[in-house]
């Protein structure tokens, strides 16, 4: 069998897939491929272990009859059109549990930096502007005892409500397509309608699954709903939000902060005016980006490609 790796990924799961014999092709080049030069390679292999965003729509399917199977190196599997993949049986297997921990820490850093106004403070200092002791100035909120708004209780969502309430005792509410009686039953955490999230939650935080139905689901209308001390924090996706409209909320005091490892679009251009507020905090979408996390995530990509070469089911298979 060949497998087209489209970019690097850790050795633990290379050395996997080697052990079984399969043959690779991996990207080598630090450049992203051009589509046309990406589908020229995954139409001579029979399975893509695929990194980062490439749409793998109607299209690519079509251009690539001879793929078997897709190994994402990611958990959120938005970036293939799963009707196609449906369709033509293809198996499509994504990693998840192994990031969840990484990628909650980072929502709990942005929270506590947005909440601290840390980024900014940290580039005034670049900009030589450290103040004297001012004791109305950079004031921030604290946490304890606040209400923590999950959209989207998962495997992340629960890491992150889990070390809310460790470190602040927050109380957890949540929307979800279902109950997550995990959830409830050890963190206490309520189950509430998406209105009531929006305008109970201190802090809202994204951990959800991003799908078209979901697009720019916060914008203006559901900012507007929000408390005016709320703290925003997207882990997930960037296409869930409108970023002209958090803009215009950031500064027109609609909500309090916002703090995002994730852009709409990605990459944010360095002179997006989000960057420059004191109130948003931007991470370049590093959540799952810790050795443990990418290790495991480089694993689980290997052994749903061993899977297919085994006509065995992946391990992490997304279809329906
Ligand atoms: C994921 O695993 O979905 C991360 O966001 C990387 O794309």
């Amino acid at each position: 069998m060949n497998v087209f790796i489209n970019k690097d990924i850790p050795e633990a799961g290379i050395k996997l897939l080697q052990e079984k014999g399969i043959n690779l092709t991996i990207n080598p080049t630090e450049n992203v491929l051009s589509r046309e030069e990406f589908i020229k390679i995954c139409q001579k292999n029979d399975a893509l272990l695929n990194v980062g965003t490439n749409n793998l729509d109607e299209d690519f399917f079509e251009q690539c009859p001879n793929l078997k199977g897709i190994a994402l190196f990611s958990v959120g599997f938005d970036a293939v059109d799963m009707t196609s993949a449906n369709n033509r049986k293809i198996p499509v297997g994504n990693t998840p549990d192994v990031l969840s921990r990484a990628t909650s820490d980072i929502a709990f850093l942005l929270m506590q930096s947005v909440a601290r106004k840390s980024f900014f403070n940290h580039k005034r200092i670049l900009n030589d502007d450290w103040r004297s002791f001012d004791p109305l100035a950079n004031l921030g909120q604290e946490l304890y005892g606040k209400t923590l708004g999950i959209f989207g209780l998962g495997r992340i969502g629960f890491e992150m409500a889990k070390k809310c309430k460790a470190a602040f005792g927050m109380n957890i509410i949540y929307n979800n397509r279902s109950h997550n009686e995990e959830a409830e039953k050890e963190l206490d955490a309520k189950y509430v309608d998406f209105e009531t999230l929006l305008s109970e939650s201190d802090v809202l935080s994204i951990h959800s699954n991003y799908s078209a139905e979901n697009n720019e689901l916060f914008n203006k209308n559901t900012f507007a709903k929000m408390k005016s001390n709320a703290i925003f924090i997207n882990t997930a996706r960037g296409k869930f939000q409108n970023e002209n409209d958090l803009f215009n909320a950031l500064t027109n005091n609609i909500i309090w902060g916002a703090g995002l490892d994730v852009t709409n679009p990605e990459p944010m251009k360095s002179d997006n005016p989000l960057l420059l507020l004191p109130n948003c905090c931007v991470l370049p979408h590093i959540g799952s980006a810790t050795y443990e996390a990418r290790n495991g995530m480089a694993v689980c990509a290997a052994q749903n490609i061993i899977a297919l070469f085994e006509n065995k089911k992946m391990p992490f298979c997304v279809n329906e």
